[in-house]
């Protein structure tokens, strides 16, 4: 299995480009199923999740001809041959359950696994259940799989996430656009990546407005038609190299995003210290002399701080002068990369869903394990700022969110290999 070496205490200097972000891929990639007619997505990045909904869509009978050099992706859905999305997929990537309302919609019916449990929480799909019921859907449960059926076809009707869902948001918008009349969803998502489906949605003949705000309204179409959609960048990966430089004394400049997405973010860099310059096209992260100031987050739904930057948050917040207080309300278990930032010498104490980071003068690196997505990545930052060689076992989990990792921070210094 492999593992990554990094040798830490280099300042990071460069450029790094920002890929597509993944999080909106996967629901455009999921899209094309709302149509018989092909579906160009650009600037996709090439990461294990985007394979996964690849071999899930082509499972279903999609097209899928993706283009890795230059991170494009063609689907069409004109031959669907199966409406199931099985156990092995779903249990592999949670975000297969993006098949859900598209499926509904078009095909009036389908039989998706349900995810299980996952490294950060329980992670339920009850609002996704809910919402779908609230357009006339019929839901069962059996074996594991929720089937779900519309005879007749969704009908447009008022929903209110109880509580903010991403995915789930993004299933009922996905869905909504071919249901009957109106559908106005209330307390949605508004994370960037939601944006970026509705534009898309839009381009290819759906009628949804309130883009941007927690209020989408769709008025349903017959048919949606082709189009082609460049993805957003991605505002996780772009976090996590400006905290990079923040927490290496470093100077990166991130090329292909902009300040708007992020903007809780950016407030909290700038509260620690660090310096943020926008100009066209990129992004200018300059670490502070001094050193960096503790400042508390809490993660929150868009635009609040990100859960998916918390962990690099902590990473970043183990050095800074003073103590920090990191609450986490969107996940229960997802301090994971607590006591492993603890053996490279970090001082985090936890107390329920709050962690309170001392900072310390300095890391030390250690080998350490990854457990999900952000937590490794976060090990990534302590060991690219910590004194010595830090090794990170199970780096599977880094290929699902950030392409060309060791690339791009080895193009601004930093000494990391794959082992
Ligand atoms: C998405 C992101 C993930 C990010 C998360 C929160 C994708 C592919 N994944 O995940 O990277 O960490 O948003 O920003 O975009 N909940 C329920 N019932 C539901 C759905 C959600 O109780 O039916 C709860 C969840 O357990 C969690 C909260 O709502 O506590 C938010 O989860 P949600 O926004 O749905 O996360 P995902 O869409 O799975």
């Amino acid at each position: 299995m492999d593992k990554i070496r990094i040798r830490g205490g280099i300042s990071l200097k460069g450029d790094i480009k920002i890929s597509g972000a993944k999080n909106a891929s996967l629901p455009l990639m999921a899209a094309c199923l709302l149509t018989d007619k092909p579906l160009y997505l650009c600037n996709v990045p090439n990461l294990s999740d985007i394979s996964s909904m690849a071999q899930l869509l082509s499972q279903l009978g999609v097209s899928v001809t993706r283009h890795k050099d230059t991170n494009t992706v063609e689907l069409c859905a004109n031959n669907l041959s199966s409406t199931t999305a099985p156990y092995d997929v779903v249990r592999k990537m949670r975000a297969s359950v993006l098949v859900l309302g598209p499926l509904v919609a078009r095909e009036k019916q389908t039989h998706v696994s349900l995810p299980g449990g996952c490294a950060i929480g329980t992670r339920p799909i009850d609002l996704h259940l809910k919402g779908l019921e609230a357009l006339g859907a019929l839901i069962s449960l059996e074996e594991g799989y929720v089937h779900a059926k519309a005879p007749h076809g969704l009908i447009g009707a008022p929903f209110t996430f109880p509580t903010v869902s991403v995915t789930g948001t993004e299933n009922l918008l996905m869905a909504a656009t071919l249901a009957k009349g109106q559908t106005r969803l209330m307390n949605s998502a508004r994370e960037p990546e939601v944006g970026d489906l509705a534009h898309c949605l839009n381009a290819m003949g759906a009628k949804i407005s309130g883009i941007g705000t927690d209020t989408l309204v769709i008025e349903g179409v017959d048919k949606l038609e082709s189009t082609t959609h460049s993805v957003i960048a991605d505002r996780i990966e772009a976090g996590t190299y400006a905290m990079a430089a923040a927490l290496t004394g470093g100077e990166i400049c991130l090329l292909g995003t902009t300040l708007q997405l992020f903007p809780t973010l950016s407030t909290l860099l700038k509260r620690a210290g660090v310096t943020l310059k926008e100009t066209q096209n990129c992004l200018t992260v300059k670490a502070p002399t001094t050193r960096l100031q503790g400042v508390d987050v809490m993660t929150e739904p868009f635009p609040g701080f990100a859960t998916d930057l918390q962990a690099q948050w902590m990473a970043l917040m183990s050095v800074a002068k003073g103590a920090a207080m990191i609450t986490e309300t969107i996940f229960e278990n997802r301090f994971m990369h607590v006591p492993e930032l603890c053996r490279m010498g970090a001082n985090i104490t936890v107390h329920g869903s709050s962690a309170l980071v001392r900072g310390v003068n300095k890391l030390k690196g250690a080998p350490v394990m990854a457990t999900d997505l952000r937590a490794s990545v976060s090990l990534v930052l302590a060991g690219l700022v910590a004194e010595g060689e830090t090794l990170i076992n199970r780096v599977y989990h880094l290929d699902r969110g950030y392409e060309k990792l060791e690339e791009k921070l080895r193009g601004c210094g930093a000494d990391i290999q794959r082992l």
